[in-house]
């Protein structure tokens, strides 16, 4: 497995292997590989990728001043080896410093998908995500770049950049890769006590309920509604004993609020358990 620090010798080295005819998938993370990231590198043998780029960097330009950029996870040694164990051919670990050069004044901006939901209460995330993915589409000049359904607003915001700045690759959406006990896979669990541990299994039994009820009113043409469904979930994640930050019924596809739940819904929630901020979704 070949490993790079350096952004341009990881672009020499993807150019080389595409002039060679080699298909080149992009996995990007943050590191402290779990799970699902397993699962997208999964995802990129499945797609019979030739070399599959393992990113791994914790971008301080999508961390907002008071979050957890310092403190979030980090352990390089063991992601080399997963990321050896899993299949991928290369991985990148860049610095901020070769990354985001002195006086870097170049960011990208979605200006629709971004309105709400995390983008709303993240105010410059999304922008500091699309850069830094971005950058490393050119670096690595993907076939195609694996991101997971859990972070599912990042996912469209990623789709509609590529679309409207042309890069030419195909994102693929991989499924939440969630614990026995439900909870969806994030490298923030590690923050949590084993009493905030148990709150945060509201989260994916609530909409796990809401999903079955949801989709039993679809087929039965009575379709829920949004407003009573979306208020239904925040009280049991109350009750757990979680700070609701938001739960939102969206089009699918263009992220914006919608009347009834229907099968172009997605159900999107954020809470605080604790000082750690969770996110988690169904797709109806
Ligand atoms: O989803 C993440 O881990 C990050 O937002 C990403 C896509 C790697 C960009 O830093």
């Amino acid at each position: 497995m070949n490993i790079f620090r350096e952004p341009k010798k990881l672009q020499k080295w993807c150019r080389a292997r595409k002039a060679a005819g080699a298909k080149i998938a992009l996995v990007p993370t943050m590191g402290y590989l779990h799970e699902g990231h397993i699962s997208l590198i999964t995802a990129a043998k499945r797609r019979k990728a030739d070399e599959i780029v393992v990113s791994v960097f914790v971008n301080p330009v999508q961390f907002g001043p008071n979050e957890d950029y310092a403190k979030y996870p980090r352990d390089e040694k063991a992601d080399l080896a997963k990321c050896k164990a899993a299949g991928a051919t290369a991985v990148f670990f860049p610095t901020p410093e070769n990354m985001y050069l002195d006086r870097h004044s170049v960011y990208v901006n979605e200006e629709d998908l971004s309105k709400g939901l995390c983008g709303a209460r993240r105010p410059g995330h999304f922008r500091g995500v699309c850069t830094v993915v971005a950058k490393l589409f050119n670096l690595t000049h993907p076939d195609f770049a694996v991101f997971g359904q859990k972070d599912y607003q990042q996912a469209q915001i990623i789709k509609r950049m590529v679309r409207d700045l042309n890069f030419d690759l195909d994102v693929v959406l991989a499924p939440i890769v969630r614990e026995a006990s439900g909870l969806a896979r994030s490298s923030r669990n590690t923050y949590l006590s084993s009493a905030e541990k148990g709150a945060a299994l509201a989260i994916s039994r609530s909409l796990k309920e809401l999903q079955t009820d949801a989709k039993k009113a679809v087929k039965a043409g009575k379709p829920l509604d949004a407003g009573k469904m979306s208020a239904k979930v925040s009280e049991a994640l109350k009750a757990a004993g979680l700070k609701v930050d938001y739960v939102e019924c969206v089009d699918a596809s263009t992220l914006e609020p919608v009347k009834t739940l229907s099968s172009g819904t997605c159900v999107l929630v954020a809470v605080y358990d604790g000082k750690t901020r969770l996110i988690d979704n169904v797709l109806i």
